[in-house]
């Protein structure tokens, strides 16, 4: 049987491990580990992406065009943190289309969303933040069109009860887009590996003055299921047409799939 991981483990909830290590610490430790690093996160992003990432939020945006120009399709951006990607779906929508829903847990970096979401540029189109934990929320069953999911999929407690949920929601046939990274393979690999794991946190450490969540990073990207395990949980969890295409070399990968 296939084995992948069960969730995200960030460092403050593998501490609890010993006093009952469970779905409720992580998220929590994941969600004041986003609090903590939100004013510095866009900046952060940038510089250690090298502005690859706004590259990879665009293309994922253009794939869903279709179900974007719909002006009445209900659009869900998951773990939306601080906007960019909900900025990028944002101008694939019509004028007079349905405020697109930007959910994330944390408020500090919802905060920081709002802030650019106010723009002039993007007021006409409308969101709607939802502060919500994205096991549990707050929205019908069968009433969304589209969810995305950029970069945030891989901090879930629970990775098939996020995929469950995310099914939940959506109505049958409408498609799903999760963003995130991946560790690749081959001499190309081996080389970026030796940043991610071993450059990029201690660059994180000296740009932000906290080291965790850069630790964090690599670890749990080495953690996340890899695209095969991946597929297959999206295909038990009610998805079908799964597909994962690598970005940029394979350092970061979009997983399609639409609800059965
Ligand atoms: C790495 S950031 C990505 C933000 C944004 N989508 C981007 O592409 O830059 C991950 C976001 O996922 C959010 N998140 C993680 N677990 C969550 C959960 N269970 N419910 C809601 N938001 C969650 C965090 O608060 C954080 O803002």
């Amino acid at each position: 049987m296939t084995r992948f991981a069960t969730g995200a483990e960030p460092s403050g909830a593998a501490a609890e491990r010993g006093a009952g290590h469970d779905e409720q610490s992580v998220s929590q430790a994941v969600q004041s580990m986003f609090d903590g690093i939100a004013p510095r996160y866009d900046v952060l992003n940038h510089v250690l992406s090298v502005n690859v990432d706004s590259i990879w939020w665009r293309r994922t945006a253009r794939l869903f065009a279709p179900v974007l120009q719909n002006p009445e399709a209900a659009v869900l951006d998951m773990c939306c943190g601080t906007g960019d990607m909900t900025l990028a779906l944002l101008r694939h929508r019509p004028l007079n289309a349905r405020p697109v829903v930007a959910l994330d847990f944390s408020h500090a970096m919802l905060e920081r969303a709002k802030g650019k979401f106010s723009s002039p540029e993007f007021c006409p189109h409308g969101v709607v933040t939802m502060e919500a934990d994205a096991l549990h929320m707050p929205l019908s069953d069968n009433s969304i069109d589209l969810i995305t999911a950029a970069f945030g999929f891989r901090n879930l407690a629970n990775y098939e009860a996020g995929l469950r949920e995310m099914a939940r929601v959506l109505r049958p046939g409408a498609p799903l887009g999760i963003l995130d990274f991946n560790e690749p393979g081959g001499l190309f690999g081996k080389v970026y590996n030796l940043y991610f794991r071993h450059v990029l946190p201690r660059l994180g450490k000296a740009l932000s003055g906290s080291s965790a969540p850069y630790a964090y990073l690599p670890h749990s990207v080495h953690r996340f299921p890899k695209p095969e395990e991946m597929l297959a949980m999206m295909r038990s969890c009610g998805f079908v047409q799964a597909t994962w295409t690598p970005y940029t070399f394979g350092i970061a990968g979009l997983y399609r799939a639409v609800k059965a």
